[in-house]
């Protein structure tokens, strides 16, 4: 069966997948709003830098978000990615943060813009936050497509936020349960019984 563009932006989620969702929480196109509201934010506050702002993504959960935002921005911007152990198949926050894949750029006086897809504990924003300031850049703000401040354990400087969930877990744009979900266009909320 094939369907038009406009279907797949709007509707479409895999149909072995549609029957575990048990709710959309944020459709594609708020998602695509409230980027054009935070790129502008972007834009503004960096516009006139001395250096390129570096967009750096936690893999793998923010690629979308990452490059959403990238594609928004009219300031000029370079982007890298960063990976660290988080949840693996289960959902909740070990609170041990390795890095598994590390920044190729050098920050030492840039401005970097951390890029991540949810806020939950803030166990590894917390981490990585520290590591990139050990570094001496010129400085590290963060930019979250979500969050979920009921399940925040530490306290930390979001400077951009996109929405705030309720303690539910939820899949889609770029997030996943067990590798499954990410390419679900919109936020949503998986029924019980279904993982997570
Ligand atoms: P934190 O260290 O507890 O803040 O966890 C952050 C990471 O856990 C995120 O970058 C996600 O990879 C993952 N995570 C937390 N909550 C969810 C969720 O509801 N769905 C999918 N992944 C989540």
């Amino acid at each position: 069966m094939s369907s038009t563009s406009a279907e797949r932006d709007d509707l479409w989620i895999p149909e072995q997948l549609r029957e575990n969702v048990e709710e959309i929480l944020i459709p594609a196109d708020r998602i695509a709003a409230r980027l054009d509201e935070l790129a502008a934010e972007v834009d503004r506050d960096y516009a006139g830098r001395d250096t390129d702002l570096l967009l750096v993504g936690v893999l793998r959960g923010a690629v979308f978000t990452l490059s959403d935002l990238a594609r928004r921005l009219t300031i000029p911007s370079a982007i890298d990615f960063m990976a660290c152990s988080s949840y693996g198949s289960s959902t909740t926050s070990s609170g041990v943060v390795r890095i598994l894949k590390d920044l190729d750029t050098e920050i030492e006086g840039r401005d970097v813009l951390l890029v991540e897809d949810i806020v939950d504990t803030g166990l590894t924003l917390d981490y990585l936050i520290k590591n990139l300031r050990s570094r001496n850049p010129a400085s590290v703000e963060v930019l979250s497509l979500l969050t979920k401040p009921s399940r925040r354990e530490v306290e930390l400087p979001v400077r951009y936020i996109g929405f705030e969930v309720p303690d539910v877990f939820v899949v889609g744009y770029g997030l996943d349960y067990a590798e499954r979900y990410r390419g679900i266009p919109h936020i949503v909320s998986l029924k019980p019984g279904t993982g997570a």
